[in-house]
């Protein structure tokens, strides 16, 4: 069974072609960052007007690459939410199109059901993750040629952790659509503390990468930074350590700047990139990527563990941005007394492939949408 699958909800025009839910066929992503970067962060109506230049285009790669007619197809996944309402409506539109065109069924999709089920994908012959297709890019022609790595499905009841630009949730999966809440961030998400962060180290966006590039020179035990542990509950915070950061980058500024009147040496997250980057060591923000890194990473492996253990989980489940940081993975891996999946990278930030696949075990279960389907913004998973 083949499924289309296509994801606009932020900054990334992505479309794949999956098979019985697990065999990518083809991963096309176009990613905007480019675009953005320009304006420190995302901007919903650049975004929307890109998806709608970008989606048709990559549909019909999507299925060139997957060697796909229309007629071979057997359904459409298309993200409904959570995410910007307006790169939204471009692809729920586009995939009504082609559905109603074709006499396909539609599955609208939750965003973040399908970060899940990129713990089910395995990469075929046609796919290679370490070369994701850029739309702009000549690497999406070429075919290269892997051996596929025949993965077993996850093994539920299955913790999952979703840490994304929007989302730190953490439920127990106990069956196909079926997930208890345990716990979700209360203020800012994980991969959001990373881009502000970032952007107070004058690092730019998007922030993880910066952040995770940064830290590999820096020496994470030279700044204590605090954990929020919110003791007796599966929640996360992650304000108080994006505010301790600023502190400490504030502290140093001063040091640095001597002399100088105080609000030209105190940055505020508000401040300019380079009004910050002038006041600190390149070393300095090495160690303060490590160190705040660490205190993320460190707060994400414990409780996860914990509630897998109390809760008697047989694997954990990464999935979401966040998900494809080293150290995260790493230190995951290496704490946690039962297996982790971890898709590959490219599998844990936006793509399509996740989509599609959750689409197949929507429509296992026969849960098919109307023509009415709509987008929706602040979709929850539970
Ligand atoms: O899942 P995703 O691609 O989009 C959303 O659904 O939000 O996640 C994007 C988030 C951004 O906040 C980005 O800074 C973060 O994931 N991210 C990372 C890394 N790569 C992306 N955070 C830490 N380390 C990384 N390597
Ligand atoms: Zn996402």
């Amino acid at each position: 069974m083949k499924i289309l699958g296509i994801e606009t909800s932020c900054d990334e025009t992505a479309a794949a072609v999956v098979q019985d839910g697990r065999e990518i066929l083809s991963n096309l992503i176009a990613s905007q960052v480019d675009i953005h970067s320009r304006y420190g962060g995302i901007v919903p109506e650049v975004a929307s007007r890109q998806h709608l230049l970008t989606t048709i285009p990559i549909i019909q790669q999507a299925m060139a690459q997957a060697q796909a007619l229309w007629s071979d197809l057997d359904a459409i996944a298309v993200t409904i939410g959570p995410g910007l309402a307006g790169s939204l409506l471009v692809g729920v539109n586009i995939a009504k199109a082609i559905a109603l065109a074709q006499g396909l069924p539609l599955l609208g999709i939750n965003h973040l059901e399908g970060h899940i089920y990129a713990n089910w994908l395995i990469h075929s012959g046609r796919y290679d993750p370490e070369k994701p297709a850029g739309f702009f890019s000549d690497e999406l022609r070429r075919d290269i040629t892997k051996r596929t790595v025949r993965k077993k499905a996850p093994d539920l009841p299955a913790i999952c952790l979703i840490v994304s630009g929007g989302h730190t949730d953490l439920l127990l999966m106990r069956g196909h659509g079926d997930y208890l809440p345990l716990g979700r961030t209360r203020d800012d998400a994980a991969g959001e503390a990373f881009d502000k962060v970032a952007r107070i180290l004058g690092l730019g966006y998007p922030g993880g990468p910066a952040i995770e590039q940064t830290a590999n020179d820096g020496n994470s035990a030279l700044y204590r930074l605090p954990r929020a542990w919110l003791k007796d509950t599966d929640d996360f915070s992650f304000s108080g350590l994006k505010t301790a950061t600023l502190r400490l980058v504030t502290d140093l500024s001063k040091e640095r700047k001597k002399g100088l009147p105080l609000e030209r040496t105190t940055p505020r997250l508000e401040d300019t990139q380079s009004e910050v980057e002038t006041h600190l060591e390149k070393s300095e923000k090495a160690d303060i990527a490590a160190s705040f890194q660490e205190a993320v990473v460190d707060v994400l492996v414990t409780k996860t563990v914990a509630a897998a253990k109390r809760l008697g989980a047989h694997q954990i489940l990464l999935g979401g941005g966040v998900a494809s940081n080293r150290l995260l993975r790493h230190t995951m891996a290496e704490r946690s007394p039962i297996p982790v999946l971890l898709p590959s990278p490219i599998l844990c930030t936006d793509n399509a492939a996740m989509i599609a696949s959750c689409g197949y075990f929507h429509l296992k279960a026969g849960k098919i949408s109307g023509w009415d389907l709509d987008v929706m913004p602040n979709l929850r998973l539970t």
